[in-house]
């Protein structure tokens, strides 16, 4: 399948300061002479800012990286991931047409695109909120047909439920990810014939429960809809990763940028230790116009990139904390108890703002002062 640059193009690209500034931490990751690794998270990235990825953006990253830019353009026309042309604001579609979905179906998938998208892959739906592809194998194909939407997989479709998802989104919904057809997992059709003891009551699997948790799913670009972990996305009114609800049901959250790990080079292991103190912490772009004067400005927390000596805490010793959550704190680099006790009045504010599905859980449940309480125990024992 022929991957090729957008005859449209823009003049330019910067990223912004803030995604500058994680661009420029990411390469310290690297050592010394293959900073060009970073090629990846640097495009991702530009991709997430803009929704695509232009030839001016890959340029761009590639001179970074002091690349030729032939050589940025290998890996973008490379990887499916990396869009090439405007996708729509809300979904991109990536329908996986190899051989086992082909056999099951995705021929029927993308008649549906053709039907209700557009008749020809990258191409707008007329009110530029969709767009379609065939992509390559994704990896599920014990539940073909599938698609890719977003950072989600819908599985065991058939063209009817695919044409029922599209129409969900364009009404602002999120369909729940996942397969279509009843199954949790990759069982037999019939129910799963070992480990069938389980939690009836939790029909998804850990992945789909991970995306419901974190709310961080379809893109969606609509002013109305109240952007989610994705806060560096933030560039008036064109988020990217928040989910449909309407901004009455709840308020905005102030947002911050990411940390960079400016002078905090990965260490020996491998791992990006980020202690950074607070005042490094990137600021958003435009001020939060929501938070009270007498509240503290949300700062994000520290946060580690793996938990220490691979083991991380029950979290769920502290009240309110469940699985869901333990996989979101785990998401945003939380494992140990004595992070959380050590979490400021502003940090408090940034994790109550930003964990999606759980706003104020955490000053609500008093997580410091347990984490606290719980230290105390542990050395008074
Ligand atoms: S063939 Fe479609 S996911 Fe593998």
């Amino acid at each position: 399948m022929l991957r090729r640059l957008s005859h449209e193009q823009p003049e330019s690209f910067d990223f912004t300061p803030a995604n500058l500034a994680w661009a420029e931490a990411q390469i310290t990751k690297y050592p010394e002479g293959r900073q060009a690794s970073a090629i990846i998270p640097l495009l991702w990235r530009a991709q997430e800012q803009e929704g695509w990825l232009s030839r001016p953006a890959i340029e761009y990253v590639a001179d970074m990286l002091g690349l030729a830019h032939i050589r940025a353009l290998e890996v973008a026309t490379f990887y499916f991931m990396f869009q090439l042309h405007p996708v729509g604001s809300v979904a991109n579609i990536q329908i996986c047409g190899t051989t086992t979905c082909m056999i099951c179906g995705s021929g029927e998938l993308m008649a549906v695109c053709r039907e209700k998208i557009a008749e020809k892959p990258h191409t707008l739906s007329a009110d530029g909120k969709f767009s379609w592809e065939e992509v390559e194998c994704l990896g599920a194909c014990t539940n073909a047909p599938m698609v890719q939407i977003g950072k989600d997989f819908y599985e065991d479709l058939t063209g009817e439920r695919l044409a029922e998802i599209l129409d969900a989104l364009a009404a602002g919904e999120v369909p729940t990810p996942g397969p279509q057809n009843g199954r949790v997992g990759a069982e037999p059709l019939g129910g799963p014939k070992v480990l069938t003891e389980g939690n009836e009551a939790d029909r998804v699997n850990a992945s789909v429960e991970l995306a419901l948790a974190l709310g961080d799913t379809v893109r969606r670009i609509d002013g109305s809809e109240v952007p989610l972990l994705h806060p560096w996305a933030d560039r008036g009114g064109r988020p990217v990763g928040v989910k449909s609800r309407p901004a009455s049901a709840q308020p905005e959250p102030a947002r911050v940028e990411p940390a960079p790990a400016l002078d905090h080079p990965v260490d020996e292991t491998g791992v990006t230790v980020q202690e950074a103190p607070v005042e490094s912490v990137g600021k958003p772009d435009t001020p939060v116009a929501d938070v009270a004067d007498d509240k503290p400005e949300p700062v994000r927390p520290p946060w580690i990139g793996a938990p220490l000596a691979d083991t991380p805490e029950d979290l769920i010793s502290i009240k309110g904390i469940g699985p869901k959550l333990v996989a979101v704190l785990n998401y945003l680099g939380i494992y140990h108890i004595s992070q959380i006790a050590a979490w400021t009045p502003a940090e408090v504010a940034w994790m109550d703002a930003n964990m999606s599905g759980f706003p104020g859980r955490v000053s609500r449940d008093d997580w410091v002062g347990q984490a606290k309480a719980m230290l105390a125990d542990r050395d008074a024992g």
